[in-house]
């Protein structure tokens, strides 16, 4: 939770004097930023634009995103196609930089891209000419890790994703749920704080998608990271998490946080329940709602 000169609407006056004792003081960019330990991520008023390739002018992607993630919370990401979920991803990793806002990760400002924050990206960007095992240590290598040892810990993360016996393995004698896999035990592995992933199942057909939904759900009880999953499938993103954040159309706000307060563990079958299906309704519609806004606006500007 951030606290910058005013106090959020989420804190209430009389649980103040409890949360000020576990207050540390951060300064960023000069500013004092009081936080609590109760947050894992903290995204403050962030803003983002790229430099338009064709004119003088800007392409503002989002404003005026704020939200926290608590501790081992499942967080899903959805909206309008080209309202900058990628792109908010990838500056949450540190991979590019944003104009305005902060991000705090267990409190301190995320600059670049470090084992705190593992990333799954759509495709499985696997190295072709390293096996299994030797796509799962690279990480580990990265950061200085022998690599019998690095080995050694990789077998308990390839028993978790359900690979064992393809260890030697080659990315190409793999289906694309199982290269999946391996790109998850790749992020995996360096124990982040923190799991980015981004449409990590969209190239999958649709049975092979929901056993990876489920798959994700069981190793996400076991390691219990904090998880920022985007997806455009809005069953997916009320399946696996505890709150969806709706993005607008572009420029991107939250439209809302949606929380999905249906008990876990969750089968597949709790997909055709009345609670499940009346919050897929409600995020579809609001869904609906900003990609009707941004067809219009494209017409009015003769994209098509
Ligand atoms: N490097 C870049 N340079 C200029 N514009 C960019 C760049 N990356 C993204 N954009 C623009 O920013 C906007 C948001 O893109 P982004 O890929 O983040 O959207 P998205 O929500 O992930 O879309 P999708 O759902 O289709 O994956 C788009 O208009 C895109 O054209
Ligand atoms: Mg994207």
């Amino acid at each position: 939770m951030l606290i910058q000169g005013r106090v959020r609407s989420d804190v209430t006056l009389t649980k103040l004097p409890i949360l000020y004792r576990r207050f540390t003081g951060t300064k960023t960019r000069g500013r004092t930023v009081m936080e609590t330990t109760a947050s894992k991520l903290a995204v403050q008023n962030l803003r983002k634009s790229f430099r338009s390739q064709r004119s003088e002018g800007s392409i503002q992607v989002f404003e005026g995103i704020s939200f926290e993630v608590h501790p081992s919370e499942f967080i899903s990401l959805v909206g309008p196609s080209g309202c900058g979920k990628t792109t908010f991803l990838r500056i949450l990793d540190g991979l590019i930089p944003h104009d305005d806002g902060e991000i705090l990760l267990d409190g301190k400002t995320v600059i670049k891209p470090g084992p705190d924050k593992g990333f799954v990206f759509q495709d499985s960007s696997l190295l072709p000419w390293r096996t299994v095992m030797d796509n799962i240590i690279l990480g580990l290598e990265l950061q200085g890790v022998d690599k019998r040892e690095a080995r050694k810990k990789a077998e308990r993360y390839i028993a978790l994703v359900g690979l064992a016996g393809f260890e030697h393995h080659y990315p190409h004698e793999l289906s694309g749920g199982m290269q999946q896999r391996v790109n998850l035990a790749r992020a995996l592995i360096v124990d982040p704080q923190v799991l980015l992933m981004d449409e990590p199942f969209a190239s999958l057909d649709a049975q092979t998608r929901e056993i990876m939904q489920a798959e994700l759900l069981k190793m996400w009880n076991q390691t219990k990271k904090t998880v920022i999953f985007v997806t455009h499938q809005i069953e997916e993103a009320i399946y696996l998490s505890d709150r969806v954040v709706v993005f607008s159309a572009r420029p991107a706000r939250i439209r809302e946080i949606v929380k999905v307060a249906i008990p876990r563990p969750r089968s597949l079958s709790v997909k055709r329940s009345k609670e499940f299906l009346d919050l897929a309704d409600h995020v579809w519609g609001i869904i609906q709602e900003e990609v009707l806004k941004s067809m219009g606006r494209e017409r009015e500007e003769g994209v098509w």
